[in-house]
């Protein structure tokens, strides 16, 4: 399988202040890696240079063998967006004061042929059926697990490639939960969409992901096949409560 993603080394810095530091990674098509680790660890950072919000300072990020960016390379969300990354951040970042329908149309901003729109919208409501019932409504009307639904739905919008999810399951209800999550599943495997997913939950994480990086104070300390993490006595005593 092709490379879809490839992190190569990469400082990212706030000012002077290092958050990562030579972090490499891959992401093949179809795959599904997760990123674990505690709060303050460097996860949204890498995910951040990956989309385009944060410099990378040294090393290079490849996007289906090209370089989106490096230390003289940069190339915004938007251009990204296009080119088919999109990212669901932290916190979800909807527009409260808008309605469903329109966060969703957001989304697609990019798409300039309207039936390729109202064809995603049909099949975000399929997704979704509780989207297509609010799509009026104001969408800071909506609970925490629909807010997270519709802020997956308006980047699926445009149609990516990879996803980047941001703690998805944050503050939401262990049902809530498995809804979404079978949905992310099923859009890996009928899009082929590959996804990045860094969750503190490291094990709901790993069950979903073929593999993982454990990233710590701004650097991966750990890769292997998800499988064998959910095994590993360092993860299991450190992430996943066990001994
Ligand atoms: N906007 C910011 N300005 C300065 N430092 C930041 C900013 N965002 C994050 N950091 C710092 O960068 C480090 C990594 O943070 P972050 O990537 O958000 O971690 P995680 O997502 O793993 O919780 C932390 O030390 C954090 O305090
Ligand atoms: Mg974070």
């Amino acid at each position: 399988m092709n490379e879809i993603l490839s992190v190569k080394n990469i400082t990212v810095a706030y000012g002077e202040l290092v958050a990562v530091k030579n972090v490499s990674l891959e992401l093949r098509e179809e795959e599904i890696i997760t990123l674990i680790g505690s709060n303050g660890a460097g996860k949204s950072t890498i995910l951040k240079a990956i989309i385009g919000l944060l410099p990378v300072k040294e090393g290079e990020i490849l996007f289906n063998n090209k370089i989106i960016h490096s230390a003289s390379i940069r190339t915004s969300p938007d251009e990204l967006l296009k080119a088919g990354i999109a990212l669901v951040p932290e916190g979800r970042k909807i527009f409260g004061e808008l309605t469903v329908k329109e966060n969703l149309e957001m989304g697609a901003f990019i798409i300039k042929e309207k039936k390729k729109i109202e064809d995603r919208l049909e099949f975000i409501y399929s997704l979704f059926p509780i989207l297509k019932d609010r799509s009026r409504q104001k969408a800071g009307l909506l609970s925490g697990g629909e807010q997270q639904m519709l802020a997956i739905s308006r980047a699926l919008m445009s149609y990516p490639k990879l996803l980047l999810l941001d703690e998805p399951s944050l503050g939401l209800a262990p049902m809530v939960v498995r809804e979404i999550f079978s949905v992310l599943s099923e859009i890996n495997h009928k899009e082929k969409v590959s996804i990045i997913l860094v969750e503190q939950n490291a094990k709901l994480a790993l069950k979903f992901s073929n593999r993982g990086y454990v990233v710590e104070t701004g650097s991966i300390v750990l890769s292997d096949s998800s499988k064998n993490l959910l095994e590993n006595q360092k993860v299991k005593s450190a992430y996943l409560g066990e001994r």
